[in-house]
């Protein structure tokens, strides 16, 4: 499929979204959401992806919305169409382990979608912010919830009001990246790691992923009930008897996504 704003591709088990507007920082138009939309839903339809890869340039991960598109929309404009709802949340929507490989700027939409993503692995060139105030505005796609829920009220308070970006490293050291690796790395080391997860059974990572996400919307004690209740389920897998039999037979396993 041809895109005119990200390019997709499917490598090996792998679908890689590459955010694709050079000349605008990757601004996140109109048109390159629902590019994104429709691309993950192929990677998501498709049996034989495992994990998607969401980037961009060595430049821009994303700037942003897209200022100039929006900067004429009235309330009821972005009122009644939603505006940053439909296609900017499909990326929260994936079923199967999603990571953000981010190097230069990711900021305001930019830096809401990464942390829609499931985990971010940042180059050492990245700069990530909250810049919406200087705009006149608030960030809209999640970010005062998202990036507070990351690296705390004090940190996320400070960066939404002043708009100042944070370095990789202190990203690293705040929680919001789980890896900084240098930017000649990023995309080898990316996917290598999306390769090792879409190695896992399909439907047993889609289950962690479903786990770890529980941990955000409900109590401990919930949270912990949910989880065992999926441990329990996955004894009715082909996969469960498989992997604990090749431990014990000491082979790789054979997975069949069962
Ligand atoms: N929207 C539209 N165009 C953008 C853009 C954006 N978010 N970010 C960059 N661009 C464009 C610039 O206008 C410029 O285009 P022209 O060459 O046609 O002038 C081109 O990309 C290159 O940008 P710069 O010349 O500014 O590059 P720089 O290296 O000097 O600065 C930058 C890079 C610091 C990222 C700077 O471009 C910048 O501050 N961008 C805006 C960041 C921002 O405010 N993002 C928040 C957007 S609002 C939002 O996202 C709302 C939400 O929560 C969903």
């Amino acid at each position: 499929m041809a895109y005119k704003t990200i390019n997709a591709e499917k490598k090996n088990s792998v679908g890689v979204i590459t955010l694709d507007r050079p000349d605008a920082m990757n601004a996140l138009c109109e048109e390159l959401i629902n590019e994104m939309a429709e691309a993950l839903d192929g990677f998501e339809a498709d049996p034989g992806v495992g994990c998607i890869v969401l980037t961009g340039s060595e430049k821009a991960f994303a700037a942003g919305a897209d200022i100039k598109e929006m900067q004429s929309k009235s309330y009821m404009d972005a009122y009644l169409d939603d505006f940053i709802t439909e296609g900017w949340e499909r990326v929260t929507q994936c079923r199967k382990p999603v990571v953000a490989a981010v190097a230069g700027y990711a900021l305001g939409g930019g830096c809401e979608l990464a942390m829609m993503c499931d985990f971010i692995i940042c180059a050492d060139n990245a700069k990530f912010g909250q810049p919406e105030i200087t705009l006149g505005v608030t960030p809209g796609a999640g970010g005062s919830q998202r990036l507070t829920r990351f690296v705390g009220k004090s940190k996320s308070m400070e960066m939404c009001l002043t708009g100042r970006m944070m370095d990789a490293d202190e990203a690293e050291r705040s929680g919001l990246v789980s890896r900084v690796v240098p930017v000649a790395d990023l995309m080898d080391d990316v996917m290598k790691t999306a390769a090792k997860i879409a190695s896992m059974s399909l439907p047993v990572a889609m289950m962690v992923k479903e786990s770890v996400d529980r941990a955000y919307e409900t109590t401990l004690s919930e949270g912990v009930r949910f989880e065992r209740r999926l441990f329990h389920s996955l004894f009715a897998t082909e996969d469960q008897k498989e992997g604990m039999a090749a431990f014990a037979e000491k082979r790789k396993a054979d997975w069949k996504n069962r």
